[in-house]
């Protein structure tokens, strides 16, 4: 980084994913447990969601273990020390507590001295919205390497008496260090957001927050759980998957054709098929991996990454289109060319 006089770089540099990593706690829970927890079926859940098993944090595991441990295996895959990350931004919905954020318990935890950095509030949308900060913050020359991550224990919100969320969802991590590109052309090229949050109560956690704090009522009432309108959140994420897809792809020159890989986030399967189908993507260009790890919220498009990686279905010079809706309603999509 070359500062000027001032002290600040005004040119926007190119800047690649130069690593990634997941981690998910080792307990599985299968659709046959659930079977025997609510009134439910594995076929329902199949057909319905996708999902087959997730993976559940034990008690003593919080979001911060998970997002540290990612994000490690992420320094290491990038050949550097936790001190080389200037910038850390977590998208989590279920932060180890209110205060301090999961950034700071993560600094600490992987000894990323001299770093600073802040958790992000956009549910599913949570890495797609974090990958956007990391990369802003390296392309404007304020940081060379910095890490976003998307984590969530979202066992520690839901209601395991509630079949309609019960089923959908899992606890993950996922990090990528974000660093100047090596070769221009692999870098993360464009990004497209938006907000709309007349749907906020569509899906959301009531209680616990300053509207309505924690109370022996509130507890009672099961209003620190994950309360959803699924129907509204299903029709609302298939239509906004595609257009903010088609955004991205239309003002870059680019056709789906174009697209190597489609990660989307996996809130169902259903949702993911239907978007990809409005877009005109055949099956094997679509990631889909919630059949392992359900929704694991900010964690599910590192996820998808890694398996796609693993799989030797993601190549340096791969176009990929990440893209993803959550509760605010948040949504989000990425379009780079996968540097490594
Ligand atoms: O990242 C964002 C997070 N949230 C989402 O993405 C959620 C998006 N929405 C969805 O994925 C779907 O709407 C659900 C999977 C939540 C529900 O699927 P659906 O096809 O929309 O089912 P539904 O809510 O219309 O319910 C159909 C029936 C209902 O019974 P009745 O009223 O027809 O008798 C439900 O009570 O299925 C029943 N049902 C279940 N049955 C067995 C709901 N949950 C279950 C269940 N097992 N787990």
């Amino acid at each position: 980084m070359s500062p000027t006089d001032d002290g600040r770089s005004r040119v926007l540099r190119r800047v690649q994913i130069s690593s990634l990593a997941t981690c998910v706690p080792p307990r599985v829970l299968t659709n046959a447990d659930l079977e025997r927890m609510v009134d439910t079926s594995n076929e329902w859940i199949l057909q319905r969601t996708g999902v087959r098993e997730r993976h559940i944090a034990d008690d003593d595991v919080a979001t911060s273990d998970l997002a540290a441990e990612a994000a490690q295996g992420a320094i290491e895959q990038a050949h550097l020390t936790p001190t080389d990350i200037e910038f850390l931004v977590v998208g989590t919905t279920t932060p180890d507590t209110f205060f301090p954020s999961t950034a700071c318990l993560v600094q600490d935890k992987i000894g990323a001295k001299g770093a600073w950095g802040f958790d992000l509030g956009a549910a599913c949308s949570g890495f797609t919205y974090s990958l956007t900060t990391a990369v802003q913050m390296v392309a404007a020359g304020a940081h060379d390497h910095a890490l976003a991550i998307g984590a969530d224990v979202m066992s520690r919100i839901i209601n395991y008496e509630d079949r309609t969320t019960c089923v959908i969802f899992g606890d993950g991590a996922g990090a990528v260090v974000v660093s100047p590109a090596v070769d221009p052309a692999l870098r993360v090229i464009d990004f497209a957001h938006e907000v709309d949050g007349s749907g906020g109560q569509a899906l959301r956690m009531p209680a616990g927050g300053s509207r309505l704090p924690a109370s022996h009522e509130t507890v009672d009432q099961r209003l620190h759980y994950v309360h959803q309108d699924g129907a509204a959140v299903f029709k609302f994420a298939v239509r906004k998957t595609g257009e903010i897809s088609r955004r991205i792809l239309d003002r870059n020159r680019l056709q789906a054709s174009d697209v190597d890989l489609f990660v989307s986030h996996q809130a169902n399967r259903r949702i993911i098929m239907a978007a990809a189908d409005q877009l005109g993507l055949p099956e094997e260009k679509v990631v889909i991996n919630i059949d392992r790890f359900g929704n694991t919220t900010g964690a599910t498009i590192p996820l998808a990454l890694a398996d796609a990686l693993a799989a030797g279905r993601l190549k340096k010079g791969d176009l990929v289109l990440l893209a993803s809706v959550g509760a605010g309603f948040t949504v989000g999509a990425v379009l780079l060319r996968w540097a490594y």
